[in-house]
């Protein structure tokens, strides 16, 4: 059926200069990736299981933002490799049964673009309008507008160019000037450039800052609400909409590809406009996992309100983890992370992994000299453990981030053996949605559970499913109210009947169990 293999996969995100490298320079490449399949999918119970990979940006790129600063979008980086080299990744992934979606950035390019190199040249160069140039007022920047990088300082998003007088605007760091996204010129480009992947034979791609885009035509200054100032006029306008229903269109024309948004509305209720009337793209992320504290009734709430939002044709998705966030382990701790990952791969919606989150990898502590990221995100892009030789088998080279200390011990080889392992319960879990209905696509419903404890049935035909999780620090008494068999546990030392019926549930365990 189409959309059934996004609906019903398990997706996992690479981070490309983090994943593997074949060439010795300390940055991953396309070539580590293809290498590295067979970990994430090599159809035996040995490998993940998992059905797409998004990579994050691999263009060239000055990497100012590591590639979310593109100066050519039908290009790869050097770092990277070649065309060549993303064409046998794809055959390579596609031969194992794994999608790809590559990873779109429409909202800015970078300086170096030759659109912006054409757009700062003169004001009445034809490119000019190609990006948002506007007059200094009162001999400063247009309106109050900020960046998103250097909120804290309270950066103004807006640059002179003394050359020719103007400001220009850019939501991220200078060297990201935004794209005027009501010139039909632009949107046209970038139309073409997703025909460009789509012709090359990507699944779909992850669309970065997504709920931009368009900003207030006026460029009105945003309101002061509670000191604070509400990013009214540049963030979510309502014209964002008709370009993801024009993105719909061109995935249309092709059979079976999809893309998931970057939307960063903390409301779901704002969310839910983005699956539109099923004519714009098929997913926002929800990244509301990212922001709960530890506490059942929380990551119960998100969820409930989520089912409650959801039309009919939407289909959900769930992540605990990105490049630009805390990795799950770090904020929950390793116990806590086995519920979290129980629960992401037991709900209905479609789960987006983080590479390495299937080891439990840590955010590292990355000494002064050697940050080089803009936003303070480099602890939780060091690179990939794979084992236990010299830089984890990552590289030969000098890592371009320093690897994890415990790098040695918490690896992919250490685990791959270990049934008690991180590594083996995604791959059992993975393998058990797989084989499900109930878990791949059934419904949802809440249980009745002790204060502390997350619990819900999913169901399909001929099967069902009970989950329960246990949030606090002591034991709760729990019940999945009709005959249950235990199936597994986030504890590698639970003992007692597989038969349960009420049952203790250990502090911070989470249990998976099939129903009669
Ligand atoms: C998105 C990306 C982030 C990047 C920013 C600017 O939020 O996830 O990594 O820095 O956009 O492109």
């Amino acid at each position: 059926m189409r959309g059934s293999w996004w609906r019903e996969g398990v997706f996992y995100q690479i981070y490309p200069r983090s994943f593997q490298d074949s060439n010795g320079d300390g940055v991953g490449d396309l070539a580590g990736i293809t290498r590295r399949l067979d970990h994430l999918n090599d159809g035996t119970p040995a490998s993940l299981g998992i059905d797409a990979i998004w990579i994050s940006p691999f263009y060239r790129s000055p990497m100012k933002d590591f590639g979310y600063d593109v100066s050519d979008y039908r290009d790869i980086d050097p770092t990277f490799g070649t065309l060549g080299d993303f064409d046998r990744l794809l055959e390579e992934a596609h031969r194992r049964g794994i999608r790809v979606l590559v990873d779109l950035v429409p909202n800015h390019t970078s300086d170096q673009h030759p659109w912006f190199v054409e757009s700062r040249s003169s004001r009445d160069n034809p490119k000019r309008n190609w990006y948002v140039w506007a007059d200094p007022r009162r001999g400063g920047p247009p309106n109050n507008w900020r960046a998103v990088f250097g909120a804290r300082e309270k950066r103004s998003a807006w640059t002179l160019d003394p050359a020719t007088g103007q400001y220009y605007l850019h939501h991220f760091l200078p060297e990201q000037p935004d794209l005027n996204w009501w010139n039909e010129e632009v949107r046209r480009a970038i139309d073409d450039v997703m025909r460009f992947w789509l012709d090359r034979g990507v699944d779909g791609f992850r669309i970065d800052v997504a709920h931009s885009l368009v900003k207030d035509q006026r460029l009105r200054d945003n309101p002061r609400l509670f000191a604070k100032r509400r990013p009214r006029h540049n963030w979510e306008l309502d014209e964002v909409h008709e370009i993801h229903r024009r993105w719909r269109r061109v995935l249309d024309e092709y059979d079976d590809r999809m893309a998931v948004a970057e939307v960063s509305s903390r409301k779901l209720a704002n969310l839910v406009r983005y699956y539109g009337n099923d004519d714009e793209l098929q997913m926002p992320f929800n990244f509301n996992f990212l922001r709960q504290p530890w506490s059942a009734e929380r990551f119960r709430a998100v969820v409930e309100e989520w089912e409650r939002l959801l039309p009919h044709h939407a289909w959900p998705d769930y992540t605990l983890s990105n490049h630009d966030r805390s990795r799950a382990a770090s904020r929950y701790g390793p116990r806590r992370a086995r519920v979290a990952a129980l629960m992401l791969l037991t709900l209905r919606g479609t789960p987006f992994i983080y590479y390495g989150e299937e080891i439990g990898m840590t955010d590292v502590t990355i000494p002064p000299e050697r940050i080089v990221d803009v936003d303070g995100r480099d602890g939780e892009r060091t690179p990939m453990q794979w084992d236990a030789t010299p830089n984890a088998g990552f590289s030969t080279g000098r890592p371009w981030l320093p690897m994890a200390p415990d790098a040695q011990r918490v690896n992919v080889a250490a685990q791959r053996d270990d049934p008690g392992s991180l590594f083996s319960f995604y791959r059992r879990l993975i393998r058990l949605r797989h084989g499900s209905p109930a878990l791949r696509s059934g419904s949802y419903r809440t249980l009745p559970a002790p204060r502390g404890v997350f619990a819900y049935v999913r169901e399909a035909e001929g099967g069902r499913y009970g989950v329960g999780l246990n949030f606090t620090d002591r034991a709760r008494r729990v019940g999945f109210a009709r005959p249950a068999r235990l199936v597994l546990s986030t504890s590698t030392d639970r003992e007692g009947s597989a038969e349960l019926g009420e049952f203790d549930l250990a502090p911070n365990e989470g249990v998976l169990a099939q129903l009669s």
